[in-house]
C-alpha cells in the first residue's frame, strides 16, 4: 500500500518525527516523506495512507499544512487511512507562563484540527491525533519521542 508522510517544520523536529514514523510505515508500506511546500497534487493518487504532521504555532497547524488541506478537493480522500500528529511545547514549558497555561486549554494544538480536516475530506481516521514534545522553541525533541512516534504509527498499519 502506498503511504505518504507530509509535514511541515521551521526548525528541523517535526521533520525528525516524520522521518521516524516514515521508517516505522516503511517495514511495511511503500512510504515517502515530502515536506509541504514540495508536495504536488497528483502524488495524493492511490495512496492508501495519509499522515499530515506539523509544528504547532499560535495553537494551530503552520499556514502551508492548512492551505495544503484546504487544497485536497471534497472526499479526495476517500478509501484513505489518515492520522495527525503536531510538535508542541512540553507541559512544564507552558506552565511557566500561566497566560499560555490559559490560552492552550481554550485553543489547544495543531493535530485535533488537521485531523478535522483530514476526515472532512473523507479520509478514514484510523488512530487519535497525537502531539510529541519538543524542549523550548527549537528543541531538541524530548528524550524518547522519536520512538513514542515510531509506536504510534505502527498503529496505523496494525488496523487494515
Ligand atoms: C511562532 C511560534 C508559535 C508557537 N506557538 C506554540 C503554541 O501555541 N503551542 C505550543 O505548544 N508550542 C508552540 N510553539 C513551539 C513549537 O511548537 C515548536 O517550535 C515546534 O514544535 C518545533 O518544531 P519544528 O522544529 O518542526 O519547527 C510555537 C513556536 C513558534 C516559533
Amino acid at each position: 500500500m502506498k503511504a505518504m508522510v507530509v509535514y511541515d517544520s521551521l526548525y528541523g523536529n517535526t521533520g525528525q518525527i516524520a522521518q521516524a514514523i516514515s521508517n516505522a510505515l516503511g517495514s511495511q508500506e511503500d512510504v515517502e516523506t515530502v515536506q509541504v511546500s514540495n508536495v504536488k497534487p497528483e502524488q495524493l493518487t492511490g495512496l492508501g495512507i495519509l499522515v499530515v504532521g506539523s509544528p504547532t504555532q499560535k495553537f494551530r497547524p503552520t499556514g502551508a499544512i492548512t492551505n495544503f488541506l484546504k487544497g485536497i478537493p471534497k472526499n479526495g480522500l476517500n478509501g484513505v487511512k489518515v492520522a495527525a500528529f503536531d510538535t508542541r511545547f512540553t507541559m512544564s514549558e507552558i506552565e511557566k507562563t500561566p497566560v499560555l497555561l490559559f490560552f492552550v486549554r481554550l485553543f489547544g494544538y495543531a493535530a485535533k484540527p488537521i485531523a478535522d480536516r483530514l476526515d472532512s475530506k473523507g479520509g478514514e481516521l484510523v488512530i487519535p491525533p497525537e502531539g510529541f514534545y519538543v524542549e523550548g522553541v527549537e528543541g531538541p525533541l524530548q528524550e524518547g519521542e522519536l520512538e513514542r512516534a515510531a509506536a504510534w504509527a505502527t498503529n496505523i498499519i496494525a488496523i487494515q
